[in-house]
């Protein structure tokens, strides 16, 4: 079966766009999708810097267009990521009554639980930084899903 993921943080330009690159190419079987919860950048492609340090390690997320998430993306999707406690928050205050769709810190699947949250680089700069904690989650979220499956 394929899984519907949608990365979501708050601008949709940096933290979340980067990773549903580093998720497609890690998953390439499941629909990947990124949004944010504000509307400031509705439209624009990620924010240059994060995309050159996607680039630099083979991930071109140039194609990529923001949008702002929705309480019908509970219905579109398996699972949520979210990127810090405030994302979530947001996305708990849109949840549709019924709605059992999970919404996860994407740092829950870093093995050593080092971090709590992803930190946004539009405001620390540190764009590799990110991207080092993003890959980490993903190849995290990626054996979680294996073992899901039953595989190792
Ligand atoms: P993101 O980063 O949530 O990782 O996309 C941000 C990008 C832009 C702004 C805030 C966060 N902003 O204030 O415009």
């Amino acid at each position: 079966m394929t899984i519907r993921i949608l990365c979501v943080c708050l601008g949709n330009i940096c933290r979340s766009p980067a990773a549903e690159g580093v998720l497609r190419a890690l998953l390439p079987d499941a629909v990947i999708d990124s949004a944010g919860t504000s509307d400031w950048h509705m439209g624009e492609p990620p924010y240059s810097p994060m995309q050159a340090a996607a680039r630099a390690r083979g991930i071109d997320i140039s194609g990529l267009r923001a949008r702002q998430v929705s309480a019908a993306d509970f219905g579109r999707f398996d699972l949520i990521l979210c990127m810090d406690a405030q994302n979530m928050a947001r996305l708990e205050a849109l949840r549709p009554y019924g709605s059992e769709t999970p919404v996860r810190l994407f740092t829950d699947f870093t093995p050593e639980s080092a971090a709590d949250h992803v930190p946004d680089p539009y405001y620390t700069r540190d764009f590799d930084g990110t991207l080092d904690l993003i890959e980490t989650c993903a190849a995290g979220l990626a054996a979680s899903l294996r073992k899901a499956q039953g595989g190792r």
